[in-house]
């Protein structure tokens, strides 16, 4: 589903140059649950956001389901990651004056699905993160916990075929993250590939596969 060859991203900031990502070749296999691990800088976020076609390489291929990304141009690019990819982020990225509900709409009223058709993918979505009960809170009257509920909701309302998630439970105490990686993980049981950025050696080591960066580089790739 997923192939990176060879790939590399730069940042030039003045006259430095931060390889972000040096040379990387991975192969990742649709349902996969697969953690991502590295000390700070080594490259994680970077790698996460190649994936979902928020950035792009400097150097060196990304094939997804069979298309290299670098042959589709910025429509197509906005297509698949509206329709194909979910993302979580540590602080969760909800948007402060629209409720529950309509966070988790937004990506659909974006795709252009009528209104009719989404009042029901968000009760879906809500009764998945066992929310319904809150759908008209604003985030600042949610929990951490139960924002990240809404944003997990919202990624995948569009059923996408992968989540990518940044660090989902680095704001959350150790109740509610357990809480959120059981729901991500129930959602990879059911098919939807998942990669996670984490710190948390534990959180690491319940995935199928770890892969470790350093200096942008992977230098451990385990499957269990
Ligand atoms: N937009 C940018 N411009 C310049 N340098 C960047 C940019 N984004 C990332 N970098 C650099 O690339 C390297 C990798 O950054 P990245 O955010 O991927 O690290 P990370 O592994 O996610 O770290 P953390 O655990 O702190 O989130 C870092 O050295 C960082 O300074
Ligand atoms: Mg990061």
């Amino acid at each position: 589903m997923i192939r990176i060859e060879n790939l590399s991203r730069k940042f030039e900031v003045g006259n430095q140059i931060v390889r972000a990502l040096d040379h990387i070749d991975l192969e990742i296999t649709k349902g996969e649950y697969i953690s991502i691990m590295g000390v700070s800088g080594s490259g994680k976020s970077t790698l996460l956001n190649i994936l979902g076609l928020l950035d792009t390489p400097t150097k060196g291929d990304y094939i997804l389901s069979g298309i290299n990304t670098s042959e589709m141009n910025d429509d197509e690019m906005a297509h698949i990651r509206s329709t194909k990819i979910g993302f979580v982020f540590q602080s969760f990225h909800l948007i402060p004056r629209l409720t529950a509900a309509e966070n988790i709409e937004m990506p659909m009223v974006l795709a252009g699905i009528k209104p009719k058709d989404r009042q029901e993918k968000v009760e879906i979505a809500l009764s998945h993160v066992s929310l319904n009960d809150r759908s008209d809170h604003k985030p600042e009257q949610l929990s951490g916990g139960q924002r990240q509920r809404v944003a997990i909701a919202r990624s995948i309302v569009m059923e996408p075929d992968v989540l990518l998630a940044d660090e989902p439970t680095g704001n959350l105490d150790s109740t509610s993250g357990i809480e959120i990686v059981r729901l991500i993980e129930d959602l990879n049981k059911a098919g939807l590939t998942l990669i996670v950025v984490t710190h948390d050696r534990k959180l690491g080591n319940r995935s199928d596969r770890l892969i470790r960066l350093l200096d942008g580089k992977i230098i451990n790739d385990n499957v269990k």
